[in-house]
């Protein structure tokens, strides 16, 4: 069973990015065969500065082999180093019905929110579907805002083969990521890149504690009971406590004389020691640039080997450089 993942680098990742999905990617490494690319291509609709763009992929190479992406199980690459897929997604392009594009909805709340409307943009759900298409892929671990993406890829598939009478493409399925785990950011809102409310998940000591420190409450006093249920910081440290810490915790938030200060320092610490191997590992990885490139380039000769196969089966299937003898 192939398992395949993308993710943009679209910015330095951040607890949501982490607990709803990259964690959930890592666990899958070993059981199966397993490729996870960093989408630059995807990026290119939102990031227009080549120096920002070669480092945030950088970074995500670094980040997801710190945090326990082992190369010698999964196959990690970045996206524009197969450029086989941009062929492919031509070839779909040349079958896939403008209405499908229409009813995507990540199209409008991504304009909505003054990305530019570009033809790119558009397309990107037949780009995605090139990505995981490319590679006969049997599982796509996704969270719920790209269920609707893999039903275009399977549409796309479907289409395509039923036009070329044969069984080319292959359809996968999404798994879809644990959901509940919506990571609150500094404002409570979701946490999200583009909101500016993200805590990065390899964010310097300092400042990492003045993020946690400006967590939004309400502003009971000191000694009134206040409820962990409904709180942020309580939430956050969720993520990083044992069930019994946790229960600890809410109870002295019942008992008042406990203030939020006390509760931040305590995910502060509990993020420190929770993220301190992925830290140190950061560190060592960074310093050793020639190792990365070598994982990259190997990931994308292993993955271009597989993606060389299918689309030579895509372009005979549809009479492409056949030579006519
Ligand atoms: P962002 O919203 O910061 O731009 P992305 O859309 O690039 O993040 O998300 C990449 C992955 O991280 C997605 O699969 C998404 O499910 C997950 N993710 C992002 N933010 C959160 C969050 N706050 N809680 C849980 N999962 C999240
Ligand atoms: N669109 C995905 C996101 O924004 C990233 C992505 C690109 C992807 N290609 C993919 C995810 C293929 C899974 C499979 O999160």
């Amino acid at each position: 069973m192939r398992v395949l993942s993308g993710i943009q680098p679209s910015g330095r990742f951040h607890w949501g990015n982490y607990f709803g999905a990259i964690q959930q990617y890592i666990a899958l490494q070993g059981n199966e065969q397993s490729f996870y690319f960093i989408a630059d291509l995807h990026a290119l609709t939102t990031v227009r500065d080549a120096k920002q763009l070669t480092e945030n992929t950088w970074d995500a190479a670094v980040e997801l082999l710190a945090l326990g992406l082992n190369p010698d199980q999964a196959t990690l690459f970045r996206q524009s180093d197969v450029p086989e897929v941009t062929e492919l997604v031509w070839i779909l392009l040349t079958v896939t019905q403008f209405s499908l594009l229409e009813k995507c909805t990540s199209y409008k709340d991504k304009i909505a929110k003054g990305i530019p409307p570009d033809a790119g943009l558009f397309t990107y759900p037949a780009l995605m579907a090139a990505d995981i298409l490319l590679y006969d892929t049997d599982v796509v671990p996704v969270g719920s805002d790209q269920i609707q993406h893999l039903e275009v890829t399977r549409d796309i598939a479907q289409r395509f083969n039923s036009i070329y009478g044969g069984e080319f493409l292959h359809l996968p399925t999404a798994s879809v990521l644990k959901v509940g785990a919506k990571v609150p950011g500094i404002d409570g809102e979701k946490m999200s890149k583009s909101y500016g409310n993200a805590i990065e998940i390899f964010e310097a000591e300092k400042p990492l504690r003045k993020k946690i420190m400006s967590i939004k409450t309400d502003s009971l006093p000191l000694e009134a009971p206040k409820n962990p249920d409904t709180c942020s910081v309580f939430a956050l440290y969720q993520l990083f406590a044992t069930q019994e810490q946790q229960m600890q915790l809410a109870e002295r938030y019942r008992a008042g004389g406990m203030g939020y200060g006390e509760a931040k320092q305590a995910v502060f610490e509990a993020a420190m020691e929770y993220f301190a191997v992925a830290r140190a590992k950061r560190q060592e990885l960074a310093a050793n640039p020639e190792l990365i490139e070598s994982i990259l380039e190997a990931g994308a000769k292993k993955a271009r080997a597989k993606a060389r196969e299918v689309l030579q089966r895509l372009r005979d299937a549809c009479g492409l450089g056949r030579k006519r003898l």
